[in-house]
């Protein structure tokens, strides 16, 4: 038995690094998971016994068609991970109207658009569960506390952040919990980012610039994809089910200073 058997989950940008993480943590505890990403994650889909589908988050009409494609071929949806994400770290002074508006495009119209979409399918569903529905959205350590050079990342994932505990607040009624999750740096490409921006900004090399990076985190070393997969999955199912609104930081310590 897994804790999320008979659920119906939807992971967005999750070809790599912690959506395709999750996909597979939600799906080794019995959850039907659809995939989406830019390219439709058909290999994972595959392995976990899912569903893919290509998606741009920041398309209204492709919304209408992902909430559409999972009533006929899933049969609904009871976990919306919005997961999809850019990042951007450079001075504020070289920053273009055009890089803030892709970066705000992604990383807080799809969560709006995304948690709008899923709310008809969310609530259909959501009285068969003691937890009822789950939106899980991925702000950032960033979404609690800035730093040089990401201030514009910083914004984007601190609206995730109060976008989340508003959309509580409205869909508590209808049993429909809303939860942002807050990671340290992760090793994935979105991590390597990270390093290379912290190269740019600072002038470090690359491996020193990665060893600075790791050395912000309390416990050593940086998360690995799972570690914030395993959150998710909490969220996701019955052990989370008073918590809506709140925030679960899997930083390593970085923001308990
Ligand atoms: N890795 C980290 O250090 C870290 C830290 C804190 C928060 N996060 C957040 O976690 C989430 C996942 O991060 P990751 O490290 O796995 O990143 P990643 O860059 O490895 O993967 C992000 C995925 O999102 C997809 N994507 C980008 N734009 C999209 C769009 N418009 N529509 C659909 N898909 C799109 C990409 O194709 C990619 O597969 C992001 O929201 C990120 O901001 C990551």
């Amino acid at each position: 038995m897994g804790e999320l058997d008979g659920r119906i989950a939807l992971v967005t940008g999750a070809s790599r690094g912690i959506g395709a993480a999750t996909a597979r943590a939600l799906a080794a505890e019995g959850a039907k998971v659809a995939v989406t990403d830019l390219a439709a994650p058909e290999a994972l889909a595959a392995e976990i016994g899912g569903l893919a589908r290509a998606q741009d988050v920041t398309s209204e009409d492709d919304w209408a068609a992902t909430t559409d494609w999972l009533r006929a071929e899933a049969g609904g949806l009871d976990i919306l991970v919005n997961n999809a994400g850019l990042f951007l770290m450079k001075p504020l002074v070289e920053t273009t109207l055009a890089e803030w508006q892709r970066l705000h495009r992604v990383n807080v119209e799809g969560v709006f658009l995304g948690t709008r979409a899923a709310i008809p399918l969310l609530a259909e569903r959501a009285g068969q569960w003691s937890g009822g529905a789950s939106v899980i959205n991925l702000s950032s350590m960033a979404g609690l506390v800035g730093s040089a050079g990401t201030a514009c990342y910083n914004a984007s994932k601190g609206a995730v952040r109060l976008f989340t505990k508003g959309a509580a607040l409205e869909l508590a009624p209808q049993k429909i919990r809303v939860n942002s999750v807050h990671p340290g740096v992760i090793d994935t490409s979105m991590g390597d980012e990270v390093v290379n921006g912290l190269a740019g900004l600072t002038g470090l090399g690359a491996n020193e610039a990665r060893v600075a990076a790791t050395a912000i985190h309390p416990l050593g070393h940086m998360g690995q994809p799972q570690d914030i997969a395993n959150a998710i999955v909490f969220l996701a199912g019955d052990k989370s089910a008073f918590m809506t609104g709140s925030e679960l930081v899997v930083d390593g310590g970085v923001t308990a200073g």
